[in-house]
């Protein structure tokens, strides 16, 4: 069964509190903020005072996909604001392995994300120095895209690196899921779906959340 993790992207930011009790009464462990700064990506979402916010109004645990530069600066501010896992691009990190090992010392998961051009190998030395790792299968910047299918291979690939190394890793799957392709992906190596506009586009959002779970 995989973790799922719903993109609050796609929610209501009228109702962020509706959002929240529905995270709260769902199966989903996780809820997935992303973190967008208009120079990493061509967009810009919400920041940390959003997320000190809501995190006073739920109980899961908080993914934080970093979609900025120089994350680094901003690891202790997430903590504080209430991040349990970090998620930062290998293509914003000069020294991956440093920032993993920050994010860590703070006591709080380390990710590692993957934009769809990125090769497994610039990861391949810090598997075992991160409790995550995120594969974009969309280019990061916006929800509501589509699946990008030739990452179905890459999600395997990655599997396999991660069994080679006697990683810990787990793979998070973020953009474009649907209640169609989720069980191929979850075939193909995923530990966890992320799903954004899937759940709150939804006029059944806790049973979509359920039948994501049900996957295997
Ligand atoms: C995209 C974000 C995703 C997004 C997924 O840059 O990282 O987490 O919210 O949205 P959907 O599930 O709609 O593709
Ligand atoms: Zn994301």
């Amino acid at each position: 069964m995989p973790i799922i993790a719903p993109s609050l992207l796609a929610a209501d930011f009228l109702n962020l509190q509706e959002a929240c009790s529905m995270i709260n009464r769902s199966e989903a462990e996780w809820f997935h903020l992303d973190v967008m700064d208009g120079r990493f990506v061509p967009n810009i979402s919400f920041g940390l005072p959003v997320i000190s916010s809501i995190k006073k109004a739920t109980h899961k645990v908080f993914d934080v996909h970093l979609m900025i530069e120089e994350p680094e600066k901003f690891a202790q501010a997430f903590k504080a604001a209430g991040a349990d896992i970090l998620t930062v691009h290998v293509e914003a990190c000069n020294h991956l392995n440093r920032n993993l090992e920050q994010i860590r010392s703070l006591n709080m998961k380390a990710g590692v994300a993957l934009n769809p051009h990125t090769p497994i190998s610039q990861i391949e030395e810090v598997l075992c120095d991160a409790d995550l790792v995120c594969i974009m299968t969309v280019n990061p910047g916006f929800g509501g895209q589509k699946f990008i299918t030739s990452m179905l291979s890459k999600i395997e690939r990655l599997k396999n690196a991660i069994i080679r190394q006697n990683s810990k890793a787990l793979i998070e799957i973020d953009g474009g899921v649907t209640l169609e392709n989720a069980e191929t992906i979850v075939k193909a190596g995923a530990d966890i779906l992320v799903a954004g506009s899937t759940v709150f586009n939804s006029a059944d959002p806790e049973g979509v959340i359920v039948q994501l779970k049900n996957i295997h």
